[in-house]
């Protein structure tokens, strides 16, 4: 007889409920909302197939090669660059490439985090970065949000009660799952709240460029003063999330401390994929290629949302977000949106979501759920919000 002796971490990992009830919504005839993914009809196939075969021919030699642990430099500086627009000034030594912003979750919290160390993160939070702190064993604290983002004062609360908190972690623009961006008085308040108790904040930033309306905002990292913000980005909802290329700009000291890490977890990104990505920017205009995917966007979320307003009962609520790729719903209270899912809409509108439960960190609350608007065509957003309101409507 054999027996697997685990790591207690493991204990943590394990797959939800909700996981297993979205497997369900990979049936061809369901029509999924559940899922983040971009739209694969906004992918600029043919030039990076141009791209690849361009590299290949005249740079394979060094774009199949093993590579610094950092990444291909040239792509570096143009994200130095890029960074600017957002108000932070950074150098090579601060900034590397990641496969995708997740990994940067990963690194993070094995970078600080023992097991009970507490984590701040916004209620709800982002789903993955739960699944990437957890095998660290942490414990959570939450801040409520409001249409402003986190609460500050509910946030200097929680770091009264927890003077050794080890990071906050948020994601400001566009949040993932509400929808919601943090104003610019509160990342200016977050960054003094950060100083005064002296801790690390994580801005996880993949969405805010895929904004359809209103006023960039600077990133929160823009306002440190004291090395303490980690600022992620990613590629994948600006380019393609296969690529797997997202980047981490910090402190040199923790920016060199992450690198040790990633080394140790993957050694480098693909050389291939970094040497792409450079040629696709030097050939052609990524700011061209994001308004593209702002605008189908755009379109799909106001067909979303005035399909919602036409198809759902008055008593749910859902958010109006000015970029990104999610709209919240909320139900009234003794609404159990996985049971819904699970019993109804599934089974008879043949439509899925994520239940809300899975994102929250401490206490579950059931009557929400997430609707993403970026991959479905805009025939099935119609059929199936439609679908979905019918159900509703005898439900609720
Ligand atoms: C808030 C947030 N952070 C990180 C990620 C991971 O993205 P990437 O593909 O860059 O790893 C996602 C993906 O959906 C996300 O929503």
């Amino acid at each position: 007889m054999k027996t697997y002796r685990y790591a207690e971490r493991m204990s943590l990992v394990k797959p939800s409920a909700i996981r297993e009830l979205l497997k369900l919504g990979a049936d061809p005839d369901v029509i999924s909302f559940g899922g983040g993914y971009p739209d694969p009809d906004l992918f600029p196939l043919e030039k990076l197939s141009l791209v690849f075969e361009q590299v290949i021919k005249e740079q394979g030699k060094s774009a199949l090669q093993y590579t610094i642990s950092e990444g291909l430099s040239e792509l570096r500086l143009k994200l130095i660059e890029r960074m600017k627009r957002v108000g932070v000034t950074c150098g090579l030594e601060n900034l590397f490439l990641l496969q995708g912003s997740q990994q940067g979750l990963d690194l993070v919290a094995k970078m600080f985090l023992n097991k009970g160390d507490i984590v701040i993160t916004e209620n709800p939070t982002f789903l993955g970065a739960l699944v990437a702190f957890n095998p660290y064993e942490p414990q959570y604290a939450t801040v409520s949000m409001d249409e402003e983002g986190m609460d500050m004062d509910k946030l200097e609360t929680v770091l009264k009660a927890n003077p050794n908190a080890k990071f906050i972690y948020t994601v400001p623009t566009f949040h993932n799952p509400t929808g919601i961006t943090m104003s610019l008085c509160r990342r200016k308040r977050l960054v003094e709240l950060a100083n005064a108790y002296d801790v690390i904040i994580l801005e996880d930033d993949p969405y805010r460029e895929i904004r359809y309306e209103g006023e960039q905002l600077p990133s929160i990292k823009s306002f440190d003063t004291e090395g303490r913000v980690i600022h992620l980005g990613s590629f994948s909802k600006i380019l393609c999330p296969g690529l797997r290329l997202g980047w981490v700009v910090a402190e040199k000291e923790l920016a060199e401390k992450l690198c040790l890490l990633k080394m140790a977890a993957d050694t480098q990104n693909s050389t291939l994929n970094m040497y792409a990505v450079n040629r696709f920017m030097e050939l052609y205009d990524i700011d061209e290629h994001i308004t593209h995917i702002r605008k189908i966007y755009k379109d799909k979320k106001d067909l979303m949302l005035e399909t919602l307003r036409v198809a759902l009962p008055q008593s749910v609520k859902y958010t109006n977000p000015e970029g990104g790729l999610f709209t919240w719903l909320t139900f009234p209270e003794g609404v159990d949106t996985t049971r819904l899912m699970k019993e109804r809409v599934l089974p008879e509108a043949k439509v899925a979501y994520v239940p809300g439960s899975t994102f929250f960190p401490v206490k579950e609350e059931v009557n929400h759920c997430r609707f993403n608007f970026s991959y479905m065509s805009k025939e099935n957003i119609v059929r199936g919000v439609t679908a979905f309101g019918r159900i509703l409507k005898e439900y609720c």
